[in-house]
């Protein structure tokens, strides 16, 4: 890394903050079976960290989307690969996203999901982005609301480096944002 990338959530008040989201998860479901579907690539670390700690009958299921392609920090396309997805039919369905942005993402993977018959469907993100949404939309459960800047690690990236960071930092500018 050449440059140090500056803390906005430290690896110990996101282990805290899922700690609290997996209750409430639990609260919810009461012990009803559950389909986590993750959105690779950004949700993976989330993913890991959150099932662990979900004391139900849980089975995972992966969904590659992506809108930003190489070095830039804007969104483009939203490209969705579907085909690692099980049947999802009558079952209850969490999806899993690192974070809410302008909202196409996981708006368009809830309208998707709901229409191969789910039970139920709802969405957590670790982290929201304010004032750039541009669908509405709610998630269920949502980590951290932070201030609009590109953020990276604990799953995030930027050009696909910086995921392996135990922390959510700020990419620092002279990355080549833009
Ligand atoms: P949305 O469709 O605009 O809500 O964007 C959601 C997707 O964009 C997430 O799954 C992330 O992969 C990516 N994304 C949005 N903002 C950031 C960021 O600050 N850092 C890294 N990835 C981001
Ligand atoms: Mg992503």
């Amino acid at each position: 890394m050449k440059e140090s990338t500056e803390i906005l959530i430290s690896e110990q008040t996101i282990k805290s903050r899922i700690d609290e989201l997996a209750k409430e998860i639990m609260n919810d479901y009461r012990g009803n079976p559950l389909t986590v579907v993750a959105i690779l690539t950004g949700s993976l670390v989330f993913l890991a960290d959150l099932i662990r700690r979900l004391e139900l009958p849980l089975r995972i299921a992966l969904v590659q989307a992506s809108s930003y392609r190489g070095k830039t920090t804007v969104p483009g396309t939203l490209h969705v690969q579907a085909d690692l997805l099980p049947d999802l039919r009558d079952r209850h369905i969490l999806i899993l996203d690192d974070i809410l942005d302008t909202g196409r993402t996981l708006s368009h993977m809830k309208e998707e999901i709901s229409e191969q018959g789910a039970s139920s469907v709802r969405t957590a993100v670790l982290l929201r982005k304010k004032g750039r949404q541009v669908i509405p939309m709610e998630p269920d459960y949502c980590g951290f609301e932070i201030p609009d800047h590109f953020v990276v690690g604990y799953g995030l990236d930027y050009n696909d480096e910086y995921r392996n960071l135990p922390f959510i930092g700020i990419l620092p500018e002279s990355s080549g944002q833009g």
